[in-house]
């Protein structure tokens, strides 16, 4: 992102939260009603996007290893998973509230001095002393309302793996070391929903637990601190933006004996993207303990049986698309040739990795109103559409106005056809996102040429 030529942090945010609305990637939840704090849907390339980072995530971690097993459980789960986990009890941010105008907010995030003075950061008015409030959404199944019907939407994949752990021995009878991974919606209440995608109330993790036998969990934790770096690379983040924070005693979650968090430099600072932790055998202890079902593994060569500890690498994925984002925005001047005026002019684009970007190639026909290039273009378009898939016809506008509008969605190729491809049959151009330099390409090496490139 090029810093200088924006104003300050907040301006970056704002560029890439209107672009993301203006081009169809995401628009904030429940607009028209005014919008609901901590939602946000997704709309065509937004969810192209979100689907091509789930899609590597499970190629790296599912498809492309024989140790991991899919899951899809249910968000809605027995009250009980929330008790045994920890989450009834624990799962809670300190919330202040304003004597005066009501206002709420998360203790450890007002500034300090006001803390201290106990004094509103909206309104100036007297601040109530901290308590702890339960991030997890209560809900009610049934028709009947009593304590029995109560259940949660779930703040985490991972309990959804938990309790199916003897599901899957019984069933695939697995060897250690083996994983189970999620992919799923999860909710939590946050009291202080910010930052675009960053703190959402309703989001998407991605989540591995990796079981394994207690002396081994030092290096699959480094195994999975190299497979995390990797993905990060997979999506194409900038690894310099990246930072392993080792979480001290007395600061990690409750279940873990060791942490680190995976940080990004985003424009608001350096904060949390993913997180690894050393799980223990916390999860299945409980499970086994308040459901009283055994969660033991049998090792057929030590014949010793005993409770299986964990490692766990959990991803946000709208996390992710953030972070994606916000590596991909740019802003630079680009050359003479593509302005229609004939002078450098801004270009506020997204530089995305080829493997992420919505659309991989645009195909057009230099003019709209000749009816050969337009049949001409439609043929190559319909050749490349069958090969890569995400591939748009555009020929609306001047060609100028039609790279912006493909730069700035973060296409990294488009492809024109013009009078000589069809009168000196040499090829079509190929211009590339990020210099704007243009190739001529033979029709027949043009699939070749692209899948090398994307
Ligand atoms: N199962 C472990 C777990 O849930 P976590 O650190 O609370 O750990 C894991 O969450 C990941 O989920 C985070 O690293 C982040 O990427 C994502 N995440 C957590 N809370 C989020 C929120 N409110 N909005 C968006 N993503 C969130």
């Amino acid at each position: 992102m090029k810093k200088e030529k924006v104003n300050g942090e907040s301006d970056v945010m704002e560029s890439i939260i209107s672009l993301a609305k203006r081009r169809g990637f995401i628009f904030q939840g429940s607009e028209i009603y005014g919008g609901l704090a901590g939602t946000w849907d997704y709309g065509p390339y937004g969810v192209a996007l979100k689907k091509n980072i789930r899609d590597i995530w499970w190629k790296r971690f599912v498809s492309d290893r024989d140790d991991m097993y899919g899951m899809d459980a249910a968000i809605l789960m027995n009250q009980k998973t929330w008790q045994a986990s920890g989450h009834v009890s624990g799962f809670s941010d300190p919330l202040v509230e304003c004597k005066k105008c009501k206002h709420r907010f998360r203790a450890d995030q007002i500034d300090v001095a006001l803390f201290a003075a106990k004094k509103c950061p909206d309104c100036g008015g007297s601040l109530g002393e901290a308590r702890q409030f339960n991030m997890m959404f209560k809900t009610q199944v049934g028709a009947v309302e009593n304590e029995d019907s109560i259940s949660y939407l779930r703040p985490e994949t991972a309990q959804g793996m938990f309790v199916n752990f003897k599901n899957l021995l019984d069933s695939f009878h697995p060897k250690l070391p083996f994983g189970m991974a999620q992919i799923g919606k999860a909710f939590r209440n946050e009291i202080a929903p910010r930052d675009f995608l960053f703190r959402a109330r309703e989001f998407e993790q991605m989540e591995i637990e990796y079981f394994v036998n207690p002396k081994d969990w030092k290096e699959t934790f480094e195994h999975f601190v190299g497979e995390v770096k990797a993905f990060i690379a997979d999506v194409g983040l900038d690894a310099k933006k990246v930072h392993e924070l080792e979480i001290p005693d007395g600061e990690r979650a409750h279940y873990s004996k060791r942490t680190i968090d995976f940080e990004y430099d985003w424009p608001f600072g350096r904060k949390e993207l993913y997180g690894l932790a050393y799980r223990t055998d916390f999860d299945l202890s409980a499970h086994a303990k308040l459901s009283k079902v055994t969660l033991e593994y049998f090792d057929e060569e030590s014949k010793e049986k005993f409770i299986p500890h964990v490692i766990e690498p959990s991803f946000g994925l709208d996390r992710t698309v953030l972070a994606v984002l916000c590596d991909a925005y740019t802003e630079d001047e680009m050359g003479s040739d593509e302005s229609k005026e004939g002078k450098k002019e801004t270009r506020k684009y997204l530089k995305l990795a080829p493997s992420v970007a919505p659309v991989k190639i645009a195909v057009f026909p230099l003019l709209k109103n000749k009816p050969e290039l337009v049949k001409k273009a439609k043929e190559v378009y319909a050749l490349l559409k069958k090969q890569f898939g995400a591939v748009l016809f555009d020929d609306n506008g001047n060609i100028g106005k039609r790279y912006r509008r493909e730069d700035e969605i973060g296409t990294p190729f488009c492809v024109t056809i013009d009078f000589d491809t069809l009168e000196k049959g040499n090829g079509v151009t190929v211009r590339d996102r990020d210099s704007g330099k243009q190739e001529r390409v033979g029709e027949d090496e043009l699939v070749t040429y692209l899948l090398k490139k994307i």
